[in-house]
């Protein structure tokens, strides 16, 4: 189920991320900001219970979050969209998972897995790019097989090939995205896009 952002400070972002000239340091900023709004849209629905609470002048009745969250980044360019989540949800478990796309086939392999115990709490995948589909699915699929039963994708872009891919496992698991480019290249790099991720996030 897709569910594409809609602001005008989402499309001002992204116009930046997508600028070639834009540096490591400015991305990272940019990644935080975007990552934030997302943050915000993925977590609309979480489970609140209700309280009294003492103001200054008197008692009323409020509510407070009352479950709590497992973000689990793809390694290495979902880190950095982690931040805005464990600024805003200070109590959140972060499980991490370890995908890279060989360049030749755009397969991803995964080299690294460490999640927290999953159950019933709302499980956040963060993923700037859902290009193929590939390390979503993949992702996706660990998650379940660990106890995951509410699982939401957060990315920034995404192409229709990566939307259908997680729509081929689960049409109804939530997938959050700033932008729905047009199609792959032939290097399955998201058109137009914005690059490599990661090298731009880090440099490399
Ligand atoms: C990028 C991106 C996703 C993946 C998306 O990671 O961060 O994880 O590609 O492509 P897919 O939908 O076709 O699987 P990459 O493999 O380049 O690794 P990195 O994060 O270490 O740069
Ligand atoms: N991964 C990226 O970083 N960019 C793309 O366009 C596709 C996959």
């Amino acid at each position: 189920m897709l569910k594409v952002l809609n602001h005008p400070l989402a499309e001002h972002l992204v116009t930046h991320l997508r600028d070639k000239t834009t540096k490591p340091a400015t991305f990272r900023t940019l990644t935080y900001h975007i990552s934030l709004l997302l943050a915000l849209e993925a977590t609309r629905d979480l489970a609140t219970q209700s309280v009294r609470v003492e103001t200054p002048l008197e008692s009323c009745p409020g509510r407070v979050l009352s479950a709590p969250i497992v973000v689990v980044p793809i390694l290495r360019a979902g880190l950095g969209m982690v931040q805005p989540f464990t600024d805003l949800f200070p109590s959140v478990s972060i499980g991490y998972i370890g995908l890279e796309r060989d360049h030749k086939t755009a397969i991803a392999h995964s080299y690294y897995c460490k999640l927290p115990p999953l159950s019933s709490e709302p499980v956040i995948v963060v993923d700037p790019m859902l290009a193929t589909g590939g390390s979503a699915v993949k992702t996706i699929t660990v998650l379940r097989e660990n106890g995951a039963r509410d699982i939401r994708f957060v990315c920034i872009v995404s192409a229709p090939e990566g939307i259908r891919a997680v729509e081929g496992i689960d049409p109804a698991l939530p997938v959050f995205t700033a932008a729905l480019d047009r199609e792959l290249n032939e290097r399955k790099y998201i058109l137009p896009g914005l690059g490599d991720f990661g090298d731009r996030l880090y440099g490399t």
